[in-house]
C-alpha cells in the first residue's frame, strides 16, 4: 500500500523532500564509492573513478644515504559524483596519514589501491583537497614486459629517478594514475647539499633550507599525465639557456656523461624549433634533458619537458623523446591501447628529421622496412608485422616493435594517400586540436579523414588493424 501513500503526496512536497535528502543538509548519505579503476583495456586497475585531479602539490624529501623518501601529496580534485569514498593508486611505502579538506580521513590499502573515506561525503562537483603523508624506501615497479619503473636508484644511491610509464608513478606518489586524468603539478624536492633535484617544468626556486639541505621547487603549468612526471636526484651538472623562440632550456647531465652528451644536447633548441615548424608550436614553456649514468635505467622516457636518458643519448633518441612532447605528452593516449599514437608518431618524427637533414627519405625507409633491408635502417629487420599496431595482444606488448615501426609505417601510408601538403596539415591539426588533451585511435582515424577529406579505410584495415604482413 505504500506506493499509494506516496502517490498522494503533492508534487511540490515531493520535490522539497528530494531537495532536502539530496544535499541541502550536511549529514545526508548521498555518496557512493568511486571506482577502483577506469577499465583501461590493458591496465584495468590503473586510475580511479568518481573524481578528476586538477592539481598535484608534491613535497618530497629524499636522502641518498639511506634511500628514504618522505612525501606529502596534496591532491586537488573535483568530484564527478557524490563520493562516500574514493581510491588513489599507490604502491609500497607507508601511509602515515590522510586528510580530506583538512580533516583526518580513514583509509585502507589493498594491493595498489589506497581507499580514502572522508569524514563526510563529498558532493558531486565539489572541489576537494586530499593530503597524504607517506614515507619509506620506494621500490621499482615491474611491468608486465619485465621492464622497471617507479623509483630507480643507481651508483650506490647517488642517483635516483622517479619514472612512470605505464604505471610506475604509483611507486613514488599517490594519485589517479591513468593518462586520461591530466593535471598541473608543483613538485618540491629537498635533498642534501651537493645534490641536484630536477623535475618537470620550470624551476621556480632553489634555496638553502638549513641543516645542509637544498630545496628545489618545480612547476608544470601545462596539464601532464602522471606517467610523464619525473624527479631525478643526483650530482648533475646543469646548463641553462633559451631557444630562439624563447623556450627556456635546462639540461642536467651526470658528470661522466658530459663529454658524450655535449654535442647532441646542444642541438635540443634546434630540434624544438624544427618540431615547431613541422608539428606546430612547441606545447610547453620549458624544455631540456636529464642524462643519468648509463645502465641506471633500461630505456629513455619522454618525461614532460625533460626527457630522461640512461647515459649520453644519440641524435635520433633525443629527437624521438622531443617529438613525444607533441605526441604523447601534449596529446596523450586515452588508454594504453593507443600507444602507437605515441610511439608511431615519435618514430616517424625521426624519419622526418632524417629526410630534412640530409638523411634517407621516409619513402626509402618505408621500403627498407617492407624489404627488411637493414642497410638503410638498422631496425628494418624488426618484427613489425607481429601484430597490428592499434591492438597489441596484451599489456606485455604495448611497447613492442609493431607499435613503433608499423605505427610509423601507418603514418607514411597516410602520407602516400593524401600527399605532403595534406599530411603535414594533418600532423599540425592533430597536435593543435588535441593540445593538452587525450585521444584514441578512433579519434585519430576519424580526424584524419575529416581533415584531409580522403577516405583511408584501406590503410586502417590493412596497416592499423589488419593481421599479417602487408606487402605495400
Ligand atoms: N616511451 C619510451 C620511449 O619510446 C619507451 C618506454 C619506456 C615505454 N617505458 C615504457 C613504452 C613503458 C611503453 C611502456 O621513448
Ligand atoms: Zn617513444
Amino acid at each position: 500500500m505504500e506506493h499509494r501513500t506516496l502517490a498522494r503526496l503533492a508534487a511540490p512536497a515531493l520535490a522539497l523532500l528530494i531537495a532536502l535528502t539530496a544535499g541541502c543538509t550536511g549529514a545526508t548519505v548521498q555518496g557512493r564509492p568511486g571506482a577502483s579503476g577506469v577499465r583501461d583495456p590493458y591496465f584495468p586497475r590503473a586510475g580511479n573513478g568518481g573524481y578528476e585531479v586538477e592539481h598535484y602539490a608534491l613535497d618530497l624529501a629524499y636522502d641518498p644515504a639511506d634511500g628514504e623518501l618522505h612525501g606529502t601529496a596534496v591532491i586537488t580534485a573535483r568530484a564527478g559524483q557524490g563520493l562516500s569514498s574514493f581510491n588513489l593508486d599507490f604502491s609500497g611505502l607507508k601511509v602515515e596519514g590522510v586528510e580530506v579538506q583538512g580533516v583526518g580521513a580513514r583509509f585502507n590499502r589493498t594491493g595498489n589501491e589506497l581507499t580514502v573515506r572522508p569524514a563526510g561525503d563529498l558532493r558531486k562537483g565539489e572541489v576537494f583537497r586530499t593530503r597524504v603523508d607517506y614515507s619509506g624506501r620506494p621500490k621499482a615497479v615491474v611491468d608486465p614486459d619485465g621492464s622497471k619503473e617507479g623509483w630507480i636508484t643507481a651508483e650506490g644511491g647517488d642517483y635516483a629517478v622517479g619514472v612512470g610509464e605505464p604505471v610506475g608513478s604509483m611507486g613514488w606518489f599517490p594519485g589517479n594514475h591513468h593518462p586520461g586524468d591530466k593535471a598541473t603539478y608543483d613538485i618540491t624536492v629537498t635533498v642534501p647539499r651537493g645534490y641536484e633535484a630536477v623535475s618537470n617544468g620550470e624551476l621556480r626556486s632553489r634555496r638553502d633550507v638549513g641543516e645542509g639541505r637544498t630545496e628545489f621547487a618545480w612547476r608544470s603549468v601545462e596539464p601532464m599525465a602522471s606517467y610523464l612526471a619525473t624527479v631525478a636526484v643526483g650530482k648533475f651538472k646543469v646548463t641553462t639557456g633559451k631557444t630562439s623562440s624563447g623556450v627556456s632550456v635546462y639540461q642536467a647531465v651526470a658528470p661522466g656523461e658530459e663529454e658524450a652528451s655535449r654535442g647532441v644536447l646542444a642541438r635540443v633548441p634546434e630540434m624544438v624549433e624544427w618540431g615547431s615548424a613541422t608539428f606546430g608550436p612547441y606545447p610547453f614553456g620549458t624544455v631540456g634533458s636529464i642524462v643519468l649514468p648509463p645502465r641506471s635505467l633500461g630505456y629513455a622516457l619522454e618525461t614532460q619537458t625533460k626527457p630522461v636518458y640512461p647515459g649520453a643519448p644519440d641524435e635520433d633518441l633525443v629527437l624521438h623523446e622531443l617529438a613525444h612532447q607533441w605526441f604523447g605528452d601534449s596529446v596523450s593516449p586515452k588508454t594504453w591501447k593507443d600507444m602507437w599514437l605515441n610511439e608511431g608518431f615519435a618514430t616517424y618524427a625521426e624519419w622526418l628529421w632524417a629526410e630534412s637533414h640530409g638523411g634517407v627519405s621516409a619513402q626509402r625507409r618505408f621500403e627498407a622496412f617492407l624489404a627488411g633491408d637493414t642497410s638503410v635502417d638498422g631496425h628494418a629487420d624488426a618484427d613489425w608485422a607481429a601484430f597490428p599496431p592499434a591492438s597489441p595482444p596484451d599489456a606485455a606488448h604495448i611497447s613492442d616493435d609493431p607499435v613503433y615501426y608499423r605505427g610509423a609505417m601507418v603514418l607514411h601510408r597516410i602520407r602516400q594517400e593524401v600527399g605532403d601538403a595534406k599530411f603535414f596539415d594533418l600532423l599540425r591539426g592533430w597536435a593543435a586540436d588535441h593540445r593538452y588533451g587525450n585521444a584514441s585511435t578512433a579519434d585519430f582515424t576519424a580526424y584524419a579523414e575529416r581533415r584531409t577529406g580522403v577516405g583511408l579505410k584501406k590503410v586502417w584495415d590493412v596497416w592499423l588493424y589488419g593481421e599479417g604482413r602487408p606487402k605495400a
